[in-house]
């Protein structure tokens, strides 16, 4: 698979996502409702996952992008405090424990970040 693909879509810079820092924000439809997702950084890899938590389906930052906790190793949800593995989207801890976030597949090249479509996630702007 290459960014040369439609179904990769331009996300960032790569050096707008920082090891634990703050997440970049982007707009999807997931099975057709519009829905917001994350990007962030983690031991050097980029993820993404939709901006659900597994709970209650709401948004989990605290505040606009801020999804780490304190030690940046593990990302919070704001409203019951639900610990997920940022490299997974693992609920390791809280109310949803075992579940997951909702993954979406990045691919990271020559300094660029894309997200790939599939067929419940597309673009919240074709
Ligand atoms: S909504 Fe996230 S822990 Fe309850």
């Amino acid at each position: 698979m290459t960014t040369a693909d439609p179904r990769c879509i331009p996300l960032c810079a790569s050096s707008a996502l920082q090891d634990s820092g703050r997440a970049v924000a982007f707009d999807v439809l997931y099975a057709g409702q519009p829905c917001r997702a994350f990007a962030i950084r983690y031991a050097g890899q980029v993820h993404a996952y939709l901006n659900r938590c597994a709970h209650v389906p709401m948004e989990m930052d605290y505040q606009e992008g801020q999804f780490f906790d304190d030690s940046g190793q593990w990302l919070l949800c704001a409203t019951h405090g639900a610990v997920y593995a940022p490299d997974t989207g693992r609920c390791i801890e809280g109310p949803c424990c075992g579940a997951s976030l909702v993954k979406i597949e990045l691919i990271e090249t020559a300094g660029q970040v894309h997200w790939h479509t599939a067929p419940p996630l597309q673009p919240a702007f074709p």
